[in-house]
């Protein structure tokens, strides 16, 4: 299964789904990694493991369509199975989306449908709920709204802030984004509506 990895920042979940990798957890490849922004730690890191590493910076383009174009170039060129976003702090187009249909996922730090969009944690935590986690799901052309591949949850505390639950909550959506890489590629599935069914696990 070849990945290509869409980042903007500190690229922890892009380091989960390598280490997976690199331990043998998930038969993949990482064909590339892309940042919008030039100080994203998860780019260095890329880097210093050797992976074919790009900066496309938004800033540079006159355009949305513009930058896509030549983010869609580089993923074209590595020729990925999956496009997973990473904490990719771009709306994609739907014509992005439409060119690879089912095969573009992301990570959010909620129980989805509930609170989408920015500061998932903080909304949780404003909300009162007892219980968050995160979800991996594929993108459509909605924020945050596409079908749902893995949910973990994780309990809201009583003194929790958004900060204390958004850590508890990302070590989970390390488990949950390999959980799903390697559910996508050990199993066969098909989408109906927005479940997303995978087959009993042969034996
Ligand atoms: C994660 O909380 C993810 O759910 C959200 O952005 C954050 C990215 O974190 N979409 P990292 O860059 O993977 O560490």
């Amino acid at each position: 299964m070849r990945l290509a990895i869409l980042l903007s920042g500190r690229g922890s979940n892009f380091e989960a789904i390598h280490a997976a990798i690199a331990g043998a957890k998930l038969d993949a490849e990482i064909v590339c990694v892309i940042s919008n922004r030039p100080s994203a730690a998860g780019l260095r890191r890329a880097r210093e493991l050797g992976l074919d590493a790009h900066l496309i910076d938004h800033r540079s383009y006159p355009t949305r369509e513009a930058h896509e174009a030549d983010v869609l170039r580089a993923i074209a060129e590595a020729n990925p199975d999956f496009i997973c976003l990473a904490g990719y702090m771009r709306l994609l187009s739907a014509a992005f989306v439409a060119a690879y249909p089912r095969r573009i996922l992301n990570i959010h730090p909620s129980l989805l449908p509930a609170f989408p969009g920015v500061n998932a944690q903080a909304q949780a935590i404003a909300h009162g709920v007892r219980i968050s986690g995160c979800t991996v799901h594929f993108v459509d052309e909605n924020l945050d709204a596409g079908p749902i591949i893995v949910q973990r949850a994780v309990p809201v505390l009583d003194d929790d802030t958004a900060d204390t639950l958004a850590a508890r909550i990302l070590e989970q959506e390390h488990v949950a984004y390999v959980e799903a890489l390697a559910a996508l590629s050990t199993r066969t599935w098909r989408i109906d509506g927005r479940l997303v069914i995978f087959e009993p696990a042969s034996s």
